[in-house]
């Protein structure tokens, strides 16, 4: 790969005045995932996912102690989190299905018909209120039994996700117009496999990690497949994959940072869009030549790396109708200073990730503001990839519990800006999705970094949600198509005001209704 070096001055000064707009067909958006929002884990039928597993058995690890039990209690509460929707006069709600509260044991022999209605349930609630639903059928909560024959390092898990796709493709196609198969594979693989901070916690870094993300990859193949062949003419919706697209610079232009900045952009974006998006297909060949180097020197007698059969390249190149893109933060690399454990994922990559000091620090530790990332990841992308459909599936911000949450309005503000000039410059963006409607269980941390447009109450009975500042201001920007720099509004009350199509169609029959009466009881008189 090619060193990258944009000027980024048009996007720290913003300075030409112009002010951009989102097109009136830009869809916006919010987003959550089932076990972070849900709660009710071992209600009504569900199975035990791997997250429940492990922070029911690491409980320390949890800052406030605050797991995914009861998390809102989305479960019970969807009904408000559709009017949360409407308030905010979103187009689309992105959530997940559970696999196991669909699939308690994990295979398709044993179908839970409560879990099925209940996603029913809120499909339908969506609908009715012209909200389109956007499915995430995979956002980290795997089924323990699954995890029990080895999760996603078991090459048998692309056929298991295959039959779970069959069940909810079956279920749900025919009022499902964007479906996500898969949230981030570095998060379930790099984290989930290589560490031992997020479940599974398997810690087998250089190995396993490697092992799942092949897997993961071709389950998310196999499912668009099985997509279009069985339902694409009918339904025709979009199928996507979301992957974690940081953007990474290096510290300086010293040629080893340079060279550092484009392996971490290997391993970390090009790992995962090369099988979909690239001309030739498979994982990038830099990454492929590196760890077989290494293993080959720590004396393994093949590469750790998986190899990919030409079929299941040919499966994988082009399995997506459109990118879902989450991204949060930009990082500035040079080569790591520092001895890694060999082998390992981070040896293999070998940089130290680092951050300029006047880059603001959300609640999260990792999570800096450095929004001008957006707009050279759309670059990137464009330029190694020509040009691919994108929806930002996930961008956000963390602060403690408060409701005026002028960071994230400061942080969501300039990323739209960098969002619209990436825009500009030729990026096809056809949608914003916030991450996240409400405060959630932000996995391994808890409820200690809240991501919501809403405040939620977790001590109270009901999980109160809401709005903050940013709710406000975010529906704002959806009304008016731009981003007012200094626009506060009166008040934190917030009210539904989006007509939507299912709500005209409720008023319409009394209009006829009343017309029919004055013609018959007055006119005709
Ligand atoms: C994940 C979410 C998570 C968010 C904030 C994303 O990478 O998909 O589940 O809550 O980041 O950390």
């Amino acid at each position: 790969m090619c060193s990258y070096s944009f000027s980024v001055s048009k996007v720290y000064g913003y300075s030409d005045g112009r002010i951009r707009r989102f097109k009136d067909d830009f869809m916006f958006g919010a987003s959550t995932a089932a076990y972070q929002v849900e709660g009710a884990w071992d209600l009504d039928g569900k199975g035990e996912s791997i997250w429940d597993r492990f922070l029911h058995q690491n409980p320390e690890i949890i800052p406030d102690g605050e797991g995914g039990d009861e998390a809102c209690d989305s479960y019970h509460n969807y009904k408000r989190d559709v009017e949360m929707l409407r308030e905010l006069g979103l187009d689309y709600y992105r959530f997940s299905i559970s696999w196991p509260r669909i699939l308690p044991q994990g295979f398709a022999n044993n179908i839970n018909k409560k879990g099925l209605e209940y996603y029913d349930n809120l499909i339908d609630e969506l609908l009715k209120y012209d909200i389109k639903p956007m499915v995430t059928m995979f956002h980290f909560d795997l089924p323990q039994t699954l995890q029990d024959l080895g999760g996603w390092a078991n090459p048998n898990s692309v056929q298991w996700f295959e039959e779970y796709a069959k069940v909810i493709f079956k279920q749900y196609a025919h009022k499902v117009p964007y479906w996500i198969t898969v949230n981030q594979p570095n998060f379930i693989c790099v984290d989930g496999y290589g560490g031992k901070e997020n479940a599974p916690g398997i810690g087998s870094s250089g190995i396993g990690d490697y092992m799942c993300i092949k897997n993961v990859m071709l389950a998310h193949a196999k499912a668009y497949r099985l997509y279009e062949k069985e339902y694409k003419k009918q339904f025709n919706a979009d199928v996507g994959i979301s992957l974690a697209l940081s953007w990474v610079d290096p510290l300086n232009n010293i040629t080893e940072n340079v060279e550092a900045a484009d392996i971490y952009r290997d391993f970390t974006i090009a790992m995962y869009v090369n099988p979909i998006w690239s001309k030739e297909g498979d994982f990038p060949r830099t990454v492929k030549r590196r760890v077989l180097e290494r293993s080959t020197a720590q004396g393994f007698p093949e590469s750790r790396f998986p190899v990919l059969s030409p079929e299941e390249i040919q499966l994988l190149k082009g399995s997506a109708d459109f990118m879902g893109v989450n991204h949060y933060t930009t990082f500035l690399v040079k080569p790591s200073e520092k001895q890694y454990p060999v082998p390992s994922f981070e040896d293999d990559v070998n940089v130290t990730l680092t951050y300029r000091p006047e880059w603001k620090q959300a609640q999260s530790k990792w999570l800096r503001s450095a929004p001008y990332g957006i707009y050279k990841l759309c670059l990137y992308l464009n330029k190694e990839y020509d040009y691919p459909l994108m929806i930002i599936t996930e961008h956000g911000w963390s602060t403690k519990k408060v409701l005026k949450d002028r960071s994230r309005v400061r942080n969501m503000r300039e990323f739209f800006k960098a969002l619209l000039l990436g825009i500009e410059d030729g990026a096809r963006v056809k949608g914003y999705t916030s991450w996240s409607l409400m405060d959630n269980v932000e996995w391994s941390a808890g409820t200690s970094e809240r991501f919501g447009l809403y405040d939620v109450d977790f001590e109270s009975s009901k999980k109160t949600r809401t709005a903050r500042l940013s709710a406000l201001v975010y529906k704002r920007i959806i009304e008016q198509r731009i981003v007012e720099p200094h626009w506060i509004p009166n008040s934190l009350n917030i009210s539904i005001t989006k007509r939507s199509n299912a709500q005209r169609n409720d008023i319409e029959p009394y209009f006829v209704f009343i017309i029919n009466y004055l013609f018959k009881n007055i006119l005709l008189s």
